[in-house]
């Protein structure tokens, strides 16, 4: 019975081969999924309470520094250490609640939470 043990041999192959995309591709949802979780429990809760919301910070930063990488960075650097000389929150809006306190997130968190906030409000690929 040569064929049927090389079929099993093929089939083995395609198994394994599912098993490995499909870990992959669990993998990947679980890192998407603890940005996402991040972002909800420290960004947007915090956020929920101010008068001017998370998409319009989103868009200053947008505007001012165009590209994934510029956004990212800047993100990063006011979040980790926030002055009012980096902010693009307006004075009223600053005098009325606060510098935006320092972060408590780690570097890790903190990358993943501004990836989730570049995918939910990054409007490349959205117009049509
Ligand atoms: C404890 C409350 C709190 C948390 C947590 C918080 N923010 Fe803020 N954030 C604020 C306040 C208050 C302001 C407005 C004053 C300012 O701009 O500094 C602000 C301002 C901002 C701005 C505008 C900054 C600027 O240039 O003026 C961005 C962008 C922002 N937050 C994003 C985030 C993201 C992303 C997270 C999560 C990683 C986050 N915030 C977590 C309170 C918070």
């Amino acid at each position: 019975m040569v064929g049927s043990g090389r079929r099993s041999l093929v089939v083995g192959r395609w198994i394994r081969a599912l098993t490995v995309g499909a870990l992959l591709l669990g993998s990947a949802q679980l890192l998407a999924d603890r940005g996402k979780n991040i972002y909800e429990r420290n960004c947007v809760a915090c956020h929920r309470k101010l008068p001017v919301a998370l998409d319009k910070f989103f868009f200053n930063y947008l505007l001012k520094y165009s590209s994934e990488r510029r956004v990212k960075e800047a993100l990063q650097r006011f979040l980790k250490h926030p002055t009012k000389k980096k902010a693009l929150a307006s004075e009223e809006l600053i005098n009325q609640y606060g510098l935006m306190p320092k972060t408590e997130l780690s570097d890790t968190e903190l990358r993943r939470a501004i990836d989730t906030y570049w995918e939910t409000y990054k409007v490349f690929g959205k117009i049509k």
